[in-house]
């Protein structure tokens, strides 16, 4: 016994002895990186800026989302964890061997968030989301998505703000800010000029420097320095000939160098295709990491190819990124959040980001009004949201229209509830014979619309005293959607006609409820019913949050972020934009020379594909108002419209150029019998004779409070000079023109209140690198004779 005390006991100081050297070891501290990185050996380095793979399979810790940092206990350093957003914390919501749900909130798309022009609501978002992954054990949102709205068909629009940069920054910094409130971090993505779906891993993006500046980079801009995300994550496309994760004009130049920004980068989910340039390049980290990325870098180093000291900078980065997350602070997450207050900031801003379009003195509902009949399969089957690893589909709950109407107290018409709920069965069947897939990147197929017999219309107009109509359209990663999309089918229009005509013969209005990732045809039908209302994809609480539009509950102040077209064709974007590819296989197998399904060699097409293999931009600057403002074309919706209950009075109270600063004074009167909210634009038109410019282009907007009958308020709108200045691509400057400048104060591009000019008296110049020039000749659209 004694003898085994003994040997214990040298056990025991044996252990000890190896624990004091491990603890001599050093261990990872905000302040002692570079100490840590000395002690790595060069495959822990390696290690470090790739990913672990994503959450799937047994006994990973968040099951489904999308992958963690590298982690080295023995130096002290834990996994940072990643997970999809933007509109919900992406997880699975059921763990092997465990009978609880981890349910997670739908928020509002991204589009939805930008319709309310109100950069605090896009807070409130980011807040209780950031809450969301701080209470599950997450590190890091992928998110916001800011890729411009380059053309109404792209795949990912929901995921994204506005067809304008400022919007979409300034929306983005509100989201970022209010992620990282909770100390939990966001990955700004898809840096950059990430517009379209179709071959979107090896689509090369081709464009003049001035849209790439002024346009495509401006909203990360914007976004990047006002907020400071954590993370910056670069896209799967080409611009001008080299993988965004391989440009080191890209992330070291213009992100770091011309910006200042200090965090990470991270590539797109195995994008690119040399890890090497990826780290020369200041990709700090490929995830979800490779084999064959590890090797490469691993052998590069060791045959002088890759100098060891960016593998040390780029792993300095990420330690920099884990030492600020809750893991490593070893936070003590609840594991579960608060649903409920999360499902009423969904409601509320999911409402606030409703644009109504038209209303032809029939919204709100009438105080009389308390039997609805329903129509359109969307009302009974809503889109929350869109598709793609970011997206619906793991579901907790959404609110069909029906649920948020009686949530309201009105009766729905039963006989017609029971008629949908026929139809959607049987649609089902047809559509899924082997069960509706669980999950899916590209939007699953949805039910036909039917439409009642002239009788049973009839009885639907005698029982009830309004109809409405959802149409639905959604949309997802990995592929674009077709022309045919952007139209209504022709069941639709027959319905709307059907309809219409059935209430409009009693004197009976019909409201139409948009609820869809991007614009659709309108143009043709609107005059056929009483009221439109875009809802874009408000998130689980969709029904309630159109309900408290339509009763007046809240009164509409959303704004459209985007343009709607008259038709497809339009837009200067449409001629160089996929609409028409035949759809072959999903995006992400192509290029690769694998068919995904049949697995056998694809024949690769002989010459590059136009608009798959390489987009040419070339509308140039003139992107969805600035082109069709500046070469006058008629719009359906033009951008920034949104109408109210009630009607708001703008007067310019002071505007002056106070050195770099520009400033506005507006006030906003409430003229109407109804509390409402205003969200004001600021157009700028800059002095002629200078670089060819949009006819305007925002500088500012701002919302006002819920102002009750009577009550104004003043709003203080500001901007750089600089703001107002254009890129010159032949000098790589940023040229501020000295002149007279128009400064437009409006409710919307197309509805300008009050006009003052304002004089620039000395021109400037600002110098940037002439980086990521085309390699071809890019056409360009220029307005000037
Ligand atoms: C998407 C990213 C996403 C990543 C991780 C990619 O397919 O493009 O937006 O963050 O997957 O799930």
């Amino acid at each position: 016994m004694k003898k085994f005390t003994k040997m214990a006991t040298l056990g025991i100081v044996a252990l000890c002895l190896t624990a004091n050297v491990t603890q001599a070891q050093v261990k990872l501290n905000t302040d002692n990186i570079d100490e840590v990185i000395s002690q790595m050996t060069l495959e822990e380095k390696v290690h470090m800026v790739i990913g672990c793979g994503m959450a799937m399979g047994d006994g990973v810790k968040f099951p489904g989302t999308a992958g963690r940092t590298y982690d080295i206990p023995r130096l002290g350093i834990p996994s940072a964890y990643l997970a999809d957003g933007p509109h919900r914390l992406a997880m699975s919501t059921r763990r092997d061997f465990d009978s609880r749900f981890y349910y997670t909130t739908e928020f509002p798309s991204a589009t939805t968030v930008a319709a309310t022009f109100d950069p605090e609501a896009a807070f409130q978002v980011g807040a209780a989301l950031g809450e969301e992954l701080k209470d599950y054990g997450l590190d890091v949102l992928l998110a916001p998505g800011v890729n411009l709205m380059r053309n109404s068909l792209c795949g990912r629009n929901h995921e994204y703000y506005s067809e304008d940069p400022l919007v979409t920054g300034k929306i983005a910094a509100g989201y970022i800010r209010g992620v990282q409130s909770n100390q939990i971090g966001t990955c700004i993505k898809h840096f950059a000029v990430n517009n379209q779906e179709t071959n979107r891993n090896n689509n090369d993006s081709r464009l003049n420097q001035r849209p790439l500046r002024e346009l495509y980079l401006k909203c990360f801009e914007i976004a990047i320095k006002e907020a400071k995300p954590w993370s910056v994550m670069t896209a799967y496309n080409k611009v001008n000939g080299k993988y965004t994760c391989e440009d080191i004009d890209l992330t070291e130049n213009i992100l770091r160098g011309e910006w200042g920004y200090e965090g990470v980068v991270m590539s797109d989910w195995n994008a690119g295709k040399d890890a090497v340039t990826a780290m020369i390049a200041g990709n700090d980290m490929l995830q979800p990491g490779q084999e064959r990325q590890y090797n490469a870098i691993l052998t590069a180093v060791k045959d002088g190819t890759l100098d060891e000291a960016i593998l040390n900078r780029n792993v300095r980065r990420v330690l920099e990124f884990v030492v600020k997350s809750r893991s490593f602070s070893g936070y003590k997450y609840a594991n579960e959040t608060d649903l409920k207050a999360h499902a009423e900031v969904d409601r509320r801003v999911g409402a606030e980001g409703i644009v109504l379009l038209d209303n032809h003195n029939t919204l709100p509902f009438a105080a009389t009004a308390k039997n609805v009949a329903i129509y359109g399969t969307t009302s009974y089957d809503m889109v929350p949201a869109g598709m793609g690893f970011g997206s619906t589909g793991f579901g907790y709950y959404h609110v069909s229209m029906v649920e948020g109407l009686r949530n309201a107290g009105y009766t729905v018409d039963a006989a017609l509830v029971r008629q949908y709920k026929k139809h959607l069965a049987d649609e089902q069947k047809r559509l899924f014979p082997n069960g509706r897939p669980p999950f899916s990147l590209t939007p699953p197929a949805r039910a036909e619309e039917f439409i009642p017999s002239t009788e049973e219309l009839a009885a639907q107009v005698a029982a009830n005293d309004i109809a409405i109509l959802t149409l639905g359209r959604t949309s997802g990663e990995a592929s674009d959607r077709r022309v045919a999309e952007f139209y209504l089918k022709d069941n639709e229009t027959a319905l709307i006609k059907a309809v219409s005509k059935a209430y409009h013969a009693a004197e009976k209005k019909v409201v139409v409820i948009l609820n869809i990732c991007s614009p659709v045809e309108t143009a043709s039908w609107r005059e056929s019913v009483d009221a439109v209302l875009c809802a874009f994809q408000p998130g689980q609480e969709v029904g309630n949050s159109i309900t408290d539009v339509l009763t007046g509950k809240v009164n509409p102040s959303g704004k459209l972020p985007m343009t709607f077209a008259m038709k497809y064709g339009d837009a200067a974007s449409d001629a160089n934009f996929p609409y028409d590819y035949e759809f072959r296989m999903p995006s992400f197998a192509m290029g690769s020379g694998m068919n995904f399904k049949s697995k056998e060699k694809v024949e690769k097409p002989k010459a590059p594909e136009r608009n798959v293999d390489f987009t040419d931009y070339e509308e140039g600057i003139y992107v969805g108002y600035r082109y069709f403002d500046t070469f006058n074309k008629e719009v359906a919706y033009p951008f920034g419209h949104g109408l109210s209950y009630t009607k708001f009075e703008y007067s310019v109270e002071s505007s002056n150029i106070n050195g770099d600063l520009c400033e506005v004074k507006v006030n906003v009167r409430n003229m109407g019998d109804r509390a409402g909210k205003e969200a004001v634009q600021i157009y700028v038109e800059a002095p002629r004779g200078g670089l060819d410019k949009p006819i305007k282009e925002l500088k500012a907007f701002g919302k006002t409070s819920l102002l009750q009958p009577g009550e104004s308020q003043t709003l203080l709108l500001t901007w750089n000079v600089m703001d107002m200045a254009s890129f010159n691509d032949k000098t790589d400057t940023w040229e501020l023109a000295k002149g007279e400048y128009k400064w437009m104060v409006a409710a919307s591009s197309a509805d300008i209140r009050c006009t003052v000019t304002q004089k620039v008296v000395k021109a400037r110049k600002d110098k940037a690198n002439d980086a990521m020039k085309p390699q071809v000749v890019i056409k360009e659209l220029v307005a000037k004779k």
